[in-house]
């Protein structure tokens, strides 16, 4: 495996023409956690799977929390900021175009963030439980950073970690900054769900460009 400043997996492509998909796992994970999935929802495009640098108990994470759901802030942009630049490195290595990420829980956070800090890391975003990342976002993205970018948000109506007033807030916030959002709450609780597979797989064959395409 090259050395990039993340450890992580990387799948090259089998068909020509889909995405390269960007899988970031939730707290606890790795970087091989999500490849069965990556594969599931994108059958023949590039993965790559970094593992989050921070350690909370043992537990790998793309950045430190106070609590559950209170974010250290100011990590959130350092850790943010550091993982664009790892995916800069990786399309550099691997010679790919700009990834589609696919997070779950804290990888979808950081997803996130990256896509309002660093717009230009990422073409697109599947966020699946995901939650606002910075207080401040909105002001940090200004209107129309997200210029047109695909995000598909896909909440659990039973989630005990992500309010349901959270979620849509991170909808609207994507959308005023210019993505084009399709917000779903499955009727499923923090874990992924066949629906969740279902709905990104769709989405993901949909996705051209910068945006789904339109059926
Ligand atoms: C987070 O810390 O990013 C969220 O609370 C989700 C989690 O990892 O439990």
């Amino acid at each position: 495996m090259t050395t990039l400043s993340f450890i992580h997996r990387f799948e090259p492509a089998s068909v020509a023409g889909r995405p390269p998909v960007l899988l970031l796992h939730g707290t606890g994970g790795d970087e091989n956690d999500l490849l069965p999935l990556g594969r599931m929802i994108a059958p023949g495009s590039a993965l790559l799977s970094p593992r989050g640098k921070v350690l909370e108990g043992g537990m790998p994470r793309f950045f430190r929390r106070l609590a559950e759901g209170v974010f250290d802030e100011a990590d959130v942009r350092r850790r943010a900021n550091e993982l664009a630049d790892f995916i800069a490195e990786a399309r550099e290595a691997y010679g790919l175009a700009a990834p589609v990420a696919v997070g779950f829980s804290n990888g979808a956070n950081i997803a996130a963030a990256v896509l309002t800090l660093r717009p230009e890391a990422l073409a697109g975003a599947v966020l699946l439980r995901a939650m606002v990342p910075l207080s401040d976002t909105r002001v940090e993205a200004g209107v129309g950073d997200l210029g047109g970018k695909g995000v598909l948000l896909l909440s659990g109506a039973a989630d005990p970690i992500v309010p349901a007033e959270n979620a849509s807030r991170l909808a609207a916030i994507l959308k005023d900054a210019g993505a084009i959002v399709e917000h779903k709450s499955l009727p499923v609780g923090h874990g992924l769900s066949q629906a969740d597979v279902t709905l990104t797989k769709a989405w993901l064959d949909g996705f051209q460009g910068n945006s789904p395409k339109e059926t």
